[in-house]
């Protein structure tokens, strides 16, 4: 059964804006993850490029572009659609790994997977 977990206010989460950072276990590893909202929709995602499993904040939890539409890997450039994270140019293979997020009242929550766990203290 999924969890829901809350995660930040959803005014945290601001178009293009700086990331908010929170810990997964993803397939019995600890992995650091992050939700951005872009055009309105709050998204996340591992923070694991899908070049190399690094993390791509250039600075701590910046991942827009200069631009702000894209997502970008701070290690070779790679590029992903905020959206889906697809990638779109450079050297990504396939794409980000999603994880479901949602809003209510005013709270951003993620959604737990058969794969995707909150850490345990
Ligand atoms: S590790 Fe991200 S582009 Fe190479």
């Amino acid at each position: 059964m999924p969890q829901i977990i809350p995660l930040c206010n959803a005014k945290d989460l601001v178009n293009s804006g700086v990331a908010v950072p929170f810990d997964v276990v993803y397939g019995g590893q600890t992995c650091s993850a992050f939700a951005v909202r872009f055009k309105g929709i709050a998204v996340a995602y591992l923070n694991r490029c899908a070049h190399v499993a690094m993390e791509m904040d250039y600075q701590p939890n910046r991942f827009f572009d200069t631009t702000g539409q894209w997502l970008m890997c701070a290690t070779h450039g790679a590029t992903y659609a905020p959206l889906t994270g697809a990638c779109q140019i450079g050297p990504c293979r396939g794409g980000l790994i999603k994880i479901d997020i949602s809003e209510s009242d005013g709270v951003v929550h993620w959604h737990t997977a058969y794969n995707l766990k909150p850490l345990e203290f």
